[in-house]
C-alpha cells in the first residue's frame, strides 16, 4: 500500500517546459524574463498595482513589516491560530505579537477578538485566510480603518479563495503568498508581496536588495539589509502554474466536494466552512471530531498513520508554542482566546494533495470512520 501523502502539487509537462526553458536560456540579457511574466501575471490575476517575487512567504511578510516602518516598540496582532510564519515576521523587526481569537466557523480572525486587543501600540493586523477560508473582512476592514491600524492579508493559503467577489490577496495595504511545496500553487519554495502603494514597494525593494535603492549605483548600499530573491527558474515553475491556477483550484474544490459527500452524514464532524458570499480553496481540508468521540488529534494522527494516511495537526494556537513562553502578550491570550483553545485539540488536516482521486478520498474516509465507530465504542 502507497502511503497517501497530506499535500503536494500537480506538475504537467508545461511546468517540466518552462523550466527546461528557464535553465537553458533564462540567463546574460534574458536572466529576468520569467521573473518579470511570473511577477506582472500575478499582479493581474489580483489586479494589485505591484508584486515581488521572494524565496518565501515569511520574507514577503517580513518585507512588509520593513516597508510599513513596523519596529520596536509596536505591536502587530495575529490571529492565535496559524502557522508561526505569520507572527515571526514581527519579532524580526523587534515589534510584538499580540494574538487574537479565530471566529468559531470561519477558523480565520475573529474581529470582535481583534477589536478588544487593540491598544495605542497597535501598528498593523495581519489577517490570514486559514486554509483557504475568508475572514469577515468587511467588519475587520472596518475595526482597522476607525483605528488607523494598517491591514495585511497572509494569503499563503489561499490562492483563488475569494470574499464578496474580491480575491484573496486583494484587501489590505499588502498581502502575501506562499508558493511551498505543499501548497496549490508551487515553486517548491518561494513567495510573492503585493501592493498598490508605491512608496511601500520602493521600501520593499530596497530591502530586499541588502539596503540599496533601486536604480542607484551598483554595489552601493546606505544599510544593511536583506536578500530575499526568486531564483529564475522557480519564477518559470510558478508562471506555469499560475497559468493553469484555474484547473488547480477546480481540482482543490472537487476533493473537497469528493471529502463533504462521504462524511456528510457523520455525527460530530465538522468540516471546512463556505460563507455565502464567500469562495473557499481548501488548501486543506480539515475535520473537527467532536469531543464526544474521546480522541485527541495526535492519536488520530497516529492511527491514521498506521494505515498509510498522512495527516496534519489543526494548528496549536501560537500562544501555546514554547517560543512564546515568556511573553506577556501570550500569557494573556492563553486566558481570552477560548475557541482557538476549544477548536485545536480535536481538528486534523486530511490529504489535500492535489494528486487525491475520489477513490484515494473514499479510502481515507472509511479508516477514518472505522477510527472514529472504534473509539465511540471503546468510550
Ligand atoms: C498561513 C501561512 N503563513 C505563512 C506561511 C509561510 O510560507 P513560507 O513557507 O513560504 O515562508 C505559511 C506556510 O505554510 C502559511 O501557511
Amino acid at each position: 500500500m502507497e502511503r497517501i501523502p497530506v499535500a503536494g502539487p500537480s506538475i504537467t509537462q508545461k511546468e517540466i517546459d518552462y523550466v527546461s526553458d528557464a535553465v537553458t536560456n533564462a540567463w546574460y540579457s534574458q536572466a529576468n524574463m520569467y521573473h518579470e511574466r511570473f511577477e506582472s501575471g500575478f499582479a493581474a490575476y489580483l489586479n494589485r498595482k505591484y508584486a515581488i517575487a521572494l524565496p518565501s512567504c515569511t520574507a514577503a511578510l517580513h518585507l512588509a513589516m520593513l516597508g510599513l516602518g513596523v519596529e520596536k516598540g509596536d505591536e502587530v496582532i495575529v490571529p492565535d491560530i496559524t502557522w508561526i510564519a505569520t507572527s515571526a515576521p514581527i519579532t524580526y523587526v523587534g515589534a510584538l505579537p499580540v494574538f487574537a481569537d479565530i471566529d468559531p466557523k470561519t477558523w480565520c480572525l475573529s474581529a470582535q477578538s481583534f477589536e478588544e486587543i487593540i491598544s495605542p501600540k497597535t501598528k498593523a493586523v495581519i489577517v490570514v485566510d486559514l486554509y483557504g477560508n475568508m475572514p469577515d473582512m468587511t467588519a475587520i476592514l472596518d475595526i482597522a480603518q476607525r483605528h488607523n491600524i494598517a491591514v495585511i492579508e497572509d494569503a499563503a493559503e489561499a490562492i483563488g479563495s475569494e470574499y464578496a467577489g474580491r480575491q484573496a490577496g486583494s484587501f489590505g495595504i499588502a498581502s502575501a503568498f506562499s508558493f511551498h511545496g505543499s501548497k496549490t500553487l508551487t515553486t517548491g519554495e518561494g513567495g510573492m508581496l503585493l501592493m498598490d502603494d508605491e512608496n511601500i514597494y520602493k521600501r520593499c525593494l530596497y530591502w530586499r536588495d541588502h539596503g540599496r535603492q533601486p536604480g542607484n549605483k551598483m554595489f552601493w548600499n546606505t544599510a544593511v539589509g536583506y536578500k530575499y530573491k526568486m531564483s529564475n527558474m522557480q519564477a518559470a515553475l510558478g508562471l506555469a502554474q499560475l497559468e493553469r491556477i484555474e484547473e488547480l483550484i477546480t481540482h482543490k474544490r472537487q476533493i473537497f466536494a469528493w471529502y463533504k459527500q462521504e462524511l456528510l452524514d457523520i455525527e460530530g464532524l465538522t468540516l471546512n466552512n463556505e460563507a455565502p458570499g464567500t469562495k473557499n480553496t481548501y488548501w486543506m481540508v480539515t475535520t473537527i471530531i467532536d469531543k464526544s468521540y474521546g480522541i485527541e488529534k495526535e492519536r488520530l494522527i497516529e492511527l491514521m498513520r498506521e494505515q498509510y494516511i498522512d495527516c496534519r495537526p489543526f494548528f496549536y494556537p501560537l500562544s501555546s508554542l514554547p517560543a512564546y513562553d515568556n511573553l506577556a502578550q501570550a500569557q494573556q491570550a492563553r486566558q481570552n482566546n477560548q475557541v482557538s483553545y476549544q477548536l485545536s485539540p480535536y481538528a486534523i488536516n486530511l490529504p489535500s494533495g492535489l494528486n487525491m482521486t475520489q477513490e484515494k478520498v473514499r479510502y481515507v474516509c472509511d479508516i477514518l470512520k472505522n477510527l472514529l465507530r472504534q473509539s465511540r465504542r471503546i468510550m
